[in-house]
């Protein structure tokens, strides 16, 4: 250990209780700067016993960008490596955990339902369920962001890109909450498994009912697929499964911390107030991404040993890719502690980048959007009303309460 690191000790990243009062941004910084990477031991969750911390940018996109030497096969977060994805029924078809081609395979089934220009035709139902929520949140006068508004539009919007018949979509915000919950158990995959128990059977049993009553939805292109034999029974029923956490955590974690930021800073209200007055709601929208960043980091496991930025990597060491790290690098964000809402040139990897990078990024962004939009059309205004509740995760820069108030 360096001179630098005995005085100010990197705190333990692999402990939950590192995050509980906030991301380490400070050990983070500390840990970009110095040569080659950073080994954090870790007694769980791991292939060999620890985890090299990949904190810059440019070192993120390389190891994205090289899945031959960097496989996402076993495990894509901590504490979630996996000896062998194939001995797990539950996960080995999970797009997650597979590398190109057969990764491309299946994001390519998926794809049609996500475009840009397919999404921007989502506009309209979104805005409806984001109204409907206001309106009932509104009504109360004082409410928990998280639980009322945070959890709810993310799982009502995914239910209806999967397709679940309207009197059904209570289930997947149950579902959804459910996953969440068992999310904050350090347990790796297990109790995530059993929670999203449930909504494996109800999406095998909703493939016949697509097939027999199509519409224009994934469920319906999915079961598709599995007819065509384009992809099979289990990468469909994990696919629409991997929807329910991977678009609800994430967007909710976004809604959550962004009101935050809003509640508790008049600066960044008037911020968003201007931006949506003067339509530099997309750029606004961008910085929160990059400073929330509410997916902290993705994993991937080096497959043979390997030089990398002058560190030696074992096969089987996971690589923590710390897109919260990242999204703050000097060498590419000027300022890059400070929230500035019309950020020019904003490369923030929020949503990775490489093979992998969200397929739902058009659909949580316009999410986002219009929620704003709407928040402003209909003039509310919010104020603290209690202690907001940090989650404690490595994984998602969780927020477990935000007790509101309408302004009158
Ligand atoms: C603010 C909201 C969101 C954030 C921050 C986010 C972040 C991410 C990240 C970091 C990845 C992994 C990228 C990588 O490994 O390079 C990912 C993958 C993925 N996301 Fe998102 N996501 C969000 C919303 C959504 C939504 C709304 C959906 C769909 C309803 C979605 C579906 C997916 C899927 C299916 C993958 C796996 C793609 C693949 O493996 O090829 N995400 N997301």
């Amino acid at each position: 250990m360096n001179a630098r690191l005995d005085d100010f000790p990197i705190p333990d990243l692999a402990n939950p209780a590192t995050f509980v009062t906030g991301v380490p941004h400070e050990a983070f910084d500390r840990i970009r700067a110095m040569p080659g990477l950073y080994w954090q031991p870790a007694a769980q969750g791991t292939l060999t016993g620890g985890f090299w911390a990949v904190t810059r940018h440019a070192d993120i996109v390389a190891i994205e960008r090289d899945p031959e030497a960097f496989t996402s096969s076993k495990g894509f977060f901590f504490p979630g490596a996996l000896e062998n994805v194939a001995e797990v029924p539950s996960l080995r078809a999970n797009i997650m955990l597979t590398d190109p081609p057969t990764q491309t395979r299946l994001r390519k089934a998926a794809a049609r339902s996500f475009g840009p220009r397919v999404v921007a035709q989502f506009d309209e139902w979104i805005r409806a369920i984001v109204v409907e929520v206001l309106d009932d949140v509104v009504a109360k006068g004082e409410f928990d962001w998280v639980a009322d508004v945070a959890a709810i539009i993310p799982s009502r919007v995914v239910a209806r890109v999967i397709g679940v018949p309207f009197e059904e979509r209570q289930l997947i915000v149950d579902w959804t909450n459910n996953i969440f919950h068992a999310s904050t158990i350090p347990d790796g995959f297990k109790s995530v498994l059993e929670a999203a128990a449930a909504s494996f059977s109800y999406m095998d049993a909703l493939r016949p009912r697509k097939l027999r009553d199509p519409k224009d939805d994934m469920g319906t292109i999915l079961a598709q697929c599995v007819e065509r034999g384009e992809i099979s029974e289990d990468e469909c029923r994990l696919y629409l499964s991997l929807l329910l956490v991977a678009g609800f955590e994430t967007t909710h974690t976004a809604i959550a911390q962004s009101m935050r930021m809003i509640v508790e800073s008049p600066e960044i209200r008037q911020a968003v107030t201007d931006a949506v007055a003067s339509g530099g709601l997309n750029l606004l929208v961008e910085e929160f991404l990059r400073y929330i960043t509410p997916a902290m980091n993705m994993a991937r496991t080096a497959t043979r040993d390997l030089e990398f930025r002058g560190q030696h990597i074992r096969k089987g060491d996971m690589m923590q890719l710390y897109f919260t790290a990242a999204n703050r690098d000097p060498s590419l964000f000027s300022e890059p502690h400070r929230f500035v809402p019309a950020r020019p040139k904003n490369e923030h990897i929020t949503f990775g980048s490489g093979a992998h990078h969200c397929i739902g990024n058009a659909l949580a962004r316009l999410e986002i959007r219009i929620l704003f939009e709407e928040l402003h059309k209909r003039n509310i205004t919010l104020k603290l009303n209690g202690t907001p509740k940090r989650g404690w995760s490595t994984f998602i820069n969780q927020l477990f309460e935000l007790p509101v108030a309408v302004v009158r």
